[in-house]
């Protein structure tokens, strides 16, 4: 029999819950042969490693290695060092996913191999380019031959991008087939009680805060407007700030990381500290953080992937960004873009807490199933 070769890239975090539905889905076909590429742009334990012993990822395959740099530093090394993996493996497809650099570099290299390229997560559109993120997906999705949509909003964007029809499929959320498919493991993490959130059966009320865009924590006046409104805020429920390594180290550099307390360990004594009661501590594992983000009565964010999951687990959101790229979780989920004033959030944050956030519908699709939908066209194509 011969083997579709399929490499799987991945670099940063959350790349890693999109990908591990897909590897458990082409592992039920042996013909196909998986090569996971770890890029390497997420590198610390607690941004990567961890994540694959969650989601039980196998071992990368391959490991380039290349950590953090500027974009053009980042993405060219990734380039260079993927393209000698493509050129000695030779794969039938390389699946990338969501639009962080990893995902452009190694599009970009296979592309221009002649290797058709999927790309998962295709067709998200903030409209706004001075985000990253936003130059990587539009530019990934011109150069992709398979392009797998999460909402039919994605199909519309590609299509006026004159993406032909026959390249899109929309088949539903990977990110939300990891999610169900751990929902269960993660009601078993310890997280509340270490943090004093859970005693007994009683859950105390508290909101999760995360945010690590360079809009939000690369300059110090927006960083500070933020963390003031929220500090204040914490004075009437706890709110749990699990910091990303860049928002820490900007914390620091800007000396704002005197405003509050960074646990490297925690536990329940921190809570109700006369000053304020936000807990600031490291990046939280995927189990962790689900179990923590499914009780909180508010979640305050600029993540992408959280406006999703909040909207599946009935979680009111607030977006510190001024747009979304996925805007149905705004129509149908729990959603509310409020921008990064600190005026506007305090507003929003009340309004959220007085149940003013609605709970709409699931998305069209979001049901954990979207890896099976994905790899039946891989099927189709390559077998
Ligand atoms: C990247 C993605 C962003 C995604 C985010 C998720 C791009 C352009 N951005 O942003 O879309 O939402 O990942 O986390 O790809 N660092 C560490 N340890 C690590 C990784 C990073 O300390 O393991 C620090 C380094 O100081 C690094 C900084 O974080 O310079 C930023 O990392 P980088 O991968 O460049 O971008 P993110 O902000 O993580």
């Amino acid at each position: 029999m011969k083997q579709t070769k399929v490499v799987i890239a991945v670099g940063a975090r959350p790349n890693f819950m999109k990908s591990a539905p897909l590897l458990n889905e082409l592992d039920k076909f042996p013909v196909f042969k998986p090569i996971l590429v770890h890029t390497g742009q997420h590198y610390d334990s607690s941004m990567s490693a961890s994540f694959f012993e969650e989601l039980k990822l196998p071992e990368p395959d391959i490991y380039l290695g290349v950590g953090s740099g500027t974009h053009a530093e980042q993405t060219g090394k990734i380039m260079v060092r993927v393209e000698k993996v493509l050129i000695k493996e030779k794969p039938d497809l390389v699946i990338v996913v969501g639009d962080v650099n990893s995902t452009i570099a190694c599009a970009l290299v296979a592309s221009k191999l002649g290797i058709p390229v999927a790309h998962v997560e295709a067709g998200l559109r903030s409209f706004d380019r001075t985000m990253p993120e936003e130059i990587n997906r539009l530019l990934t999705d011109q150069i992709s031959d398979l392009l797998f949509t999460t909402c039919e909003d994605a199909n519309r964007n590609l299509k006026r991008e004159g993406i032909p029809e026959s390249k899109i499929f929309f088949v539903g959320n990977v990110m939300i087939d990891s999610l169900m498919h751990h929902m269960e493991v993660a009601e078993k993490s310890t997280i509340l009680h270490k943090l004093g959130l859970r005693i007994g059966d009683s859950l105390r009320e508290y909101a999760v805060l995360t945010m690590h865009r360079p809009s939000n924590v690369d300059d110090r006046g927006v960083l500070r407007g933020i963390l003031n409104v929220l500090l204040d805020f914490s004075r009437k429920i706890p709110v749990i700030f699990p910091t990303h390594p860049r928002t820490l180290k900007r914390m620091r550099e800007f000396k704002l990381n005197k405003m509050v307390k960074y646990r490297r360990s925690f536990n329940s004594a921190h809570l109700d500290t006369p000053d304020n009661n936000m807990i600031v501590i490291p990046p939280l594992g995927y189990l962790d953080f689900l179990s923590l983000m499914s009780h909180a009565a508010l979640v305050l964010t600029d993540s992408g992937g959280i406006q999703e999951e909040t909207t599946i687990l009935g979680i009111p959101c607030l977006t510190l960004r001024n747009n979304t790229e996925r805007p149905i979780t705004v129509r149908e989920g729990t959603n509310v873009v409020v921008g990064n004033d600190p005026q506007i959030i305090k507003k929003a944050v009340g309004e959220a807490l007085e149940g003013h956030v609605p709970q709409r519908k699931r998305p069209k699709l979001w049901d954990g199933r979207a890896a099976a939908r994905i790899v039946k066209v891989l099927r189709k194509k390559f077998n």
